[in-house]
């Protein structure tokens, strides 16, 4: 499987337990290199167009509010087939519902507060990278 990038967001339930390292270090212990990281509050218009596919969801509006709650922490990770090795160590969307272990099992408090959100597809990876990355953030090591 050639070398995949993916985009991982510490969510502020996450940030605000104070386990920011603890994953960053379980996702190096994984395997994944932190190829551009970044500590930031979003704005409401961030949030909402990070999760503009999400718009005529129930949850929107609560997803939103949540995701500007306060500051998340956003990483490009890089490894081989990245998108499905991070999305195994994230767990279940759930974290009731996620195997032992796994970053929202460990983390997560609910469906809504679950910890981490990590890309679906390479393809949506690529676009969700270049909506919070400069392509010189992530540009490889000379
Ligand atoms: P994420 O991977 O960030 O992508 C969309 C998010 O919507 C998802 O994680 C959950 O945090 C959130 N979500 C999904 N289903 C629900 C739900 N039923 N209620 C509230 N939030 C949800």
């Amino acid at each position: 499987m050639a070398v995949e990038r993916t985009l991982s967001i510490i969510k502020p339930d996450a940030v605000e337990k104070n386990k920011t390292g603890a994953i960053l270090a379980l996702l190096e212990e994984n395997g994944f290199v932190l190829r551009a990281l970044r500590r930031t509050h979003l704005s409401r218009r961030e949030a909402e167009g990070f999760y503009a596919v999400h718009k005529e969801r129930p949850f929107f509006g609560e997803l939103v509010e949540f995701m500007t709650r306060s500051p998340v922490v956003i990483a490009v990770l890089e490894r081989d087939d990245a998108v499905a090795k991070y999305r195994a160590v994230m767990g279940a969307t759930d974290p009731a519902k996620a195997d032992a272990g796994t970053i929202r099992k460990l983390y997560g408090t609910n469906v809504g507060e679950n910890a981490v959100h990590g890309s679906d597809s390479a393809d949506n990876a690529r676009i969700e990278i270049g909506y919070f990355f400069a392509a010189s953030d992530v540009a490889p090591v000379a």
